[in-house]
């Protein structure tokens, strides 16, 4: 199986970005993380970060056809982008979301999601085991 994680906007600064809210770790450790959890659920996956609205469109445009699941964290486009979530629907690739902080318990402009109706599940609140769960559940149909 193929996947594809796609991080959004400022998630390259994770370290330095609000640590008591994202956690101490770089983005390097997460890709890591990410890379180890889909070895061991016996998956190949392409991580791919981009602080660009219509980059992330054109990568998942480009998804279609090629990747079998696609793991997300939109970033703040989570709470604005109809395009993010149109190009997820339109490939129609079983996608996943993933936000590390618990988006329900923060600021009201975070309780909504574009992409959450079109997403088979959504993990927040998890930090880095997010994107486990969110790979496990693609790959396994594990909960
Ligand atoms: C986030 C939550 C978003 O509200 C925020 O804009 C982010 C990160 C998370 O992973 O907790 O950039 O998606």
């Amino acid at each position: 199986m193929k996947l594809l994680v796609i991080n959004g906007p400022n998630l390259n600064m994770l370290g330095i970005r609000e640590p008591e809210i994202y956690g101490a770790q770089n983005y390097a450790a997460l890709c890591a993380y990410i890379k180890d959890a889909a070895a061991e659920a016996g998956a190949s996956c392409e991580i791919y970060q981009s602080n660009h609205e219509g980059a992330i469109v054109d990568k998942i445009q480009e998804a279609y056809g090629s990747f079998d699941g696609i793991v997300i964290n939109p970033a703040a486009y989570t709470h604005t982008s109809v395009a993010i979530a149109d190009a997820l629907s339109g490939v129609a690739i079983p996608t996943v979301e993933v936000h590390l902080s618990d988006v329900m318990q923060r600021e009201s402009f975070r309780h909504h999601s574009f992409v959450a109706p079109i997403a088979k599940k959504t993990y927040m609140g998890l930090g880095f085991e997010g994107y486990k769960k969110a790979i496990r559940y693609l790959v396994k149909n594990e909960e």
